[in-house]
């Protein structure tokens, strides 16, 4: 048996990234996976990724922060595999540094909507159909950004402290319907996200790797592992946890 074995698991944002590579590793360990995201061509490569692996998945288009598409995204998920029991709600942005009086307003709601709002969208229709399933698990991504405070980045540390919150309250009320609901806050891992802002910029790498004690980024593999493991028996007396998978940035 492999650890998630009969289980379906939901990933949005998973056509690239810290997605894609956690949709891969759940279908190494047995899921059927539903990948979600508003990139069809990077969906669609996921999902042949898995396949090429032996595992099955589908894609479903979906933005985030469009209400009918995230509740046709959960439907059409538990049409096409019968179930739904983990969501790994991760789909989200970051956009170019500022600070609160010089945060651009519209680049403040595009950060709530997709980061903060798409959390709220998706775990809204995807509890009912866990419920029917007979319970389950979501991580929500946060960030350490979830956890500290960011000169630099006032709507993406204002999105991922939501989800932090957002994350907590929802456990709270699910755990007796036998849901856990965790959020993950890694800190800077090697994804397009991070290289858009660090490849030819070596001081904002810099600056990154000065808040790390361990001395480096992570790569995407090790946050996947962190999700596995939070979706797992092993993790079934968590939930309402907000787990940093920093090298150690919040404990200075
Ligand atoms: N990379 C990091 O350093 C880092 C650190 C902490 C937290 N995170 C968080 O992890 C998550 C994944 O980030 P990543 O680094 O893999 O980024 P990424 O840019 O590689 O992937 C993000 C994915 O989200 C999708 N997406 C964006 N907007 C969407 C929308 N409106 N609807 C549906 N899909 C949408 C993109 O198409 C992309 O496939 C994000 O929530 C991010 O904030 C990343």
């Amino acid at each position: 048996m492999r650890r998630f074995d009969g289980k379906v698991a939901l990933v949005t944002g998973g056509a690239a990234g810290i997605g894609r590579t956690t949709a891969l590793a759940f279908a190494a360990e047995g899921a059927r996976v539903v990948i979600a995201d508003i990139d069809a061509d990077g969906g669609e490569e996921t999902v042949r990724m898995v396949r090429a692996q032996g595992g099955e998945a589908v894609f479903i288009k979906t933005d985030v922060r469009v209400a009918e598409e995230v509740k046709n995204m959960a439907d059409r998920a538990v049409e096409a595999f019968g179930r739904l029991d983990i969501a790994f709600n991760n789909a989200g942005i970051n956009e170019d540094a500022c600070t609160v009086s010089r945060c651009p307003e519209d680049s403040w709601k595009r950060l709530i909507d997709t980061n903060l709002t798409g959390v709220f969208l998706s775990m809204k229709y995807e509890l009912p159909r866990m419920r029917k399933s007979g319970g389950g698990c979501i991580v929500n991504s946060s960030s350490v950004q979830g956890l500290v405070g960011d000169g630099a980045h006032p709507a993406y540390t204002g999105s991922k402290h939501g989800v932090v919150g957002l994350t907590r309250t929802a456990a709270v009320v699910y755990a007796r319907a036998n849901i856990r609901i965790n959020a993950i806050c890694p800190g800077p891992t090697h994804t397009a996200m991070i290289h858009k802002l660090i490849d030819g910029h070596p001081e904002v790498e810099q600056l990154l790797l000065s808040n790390i004690p361990m001395g480096r980024m992570a790569q995407p593999e090790e946050i996947a592992k962190v999700v596995l493991f939070l979706c797992s028996d092993d993790a079934s007396y968590i939930t309402g946890h907000a787990m940093a998978v920093d090298g150690g940035w919040v404990a200075r």
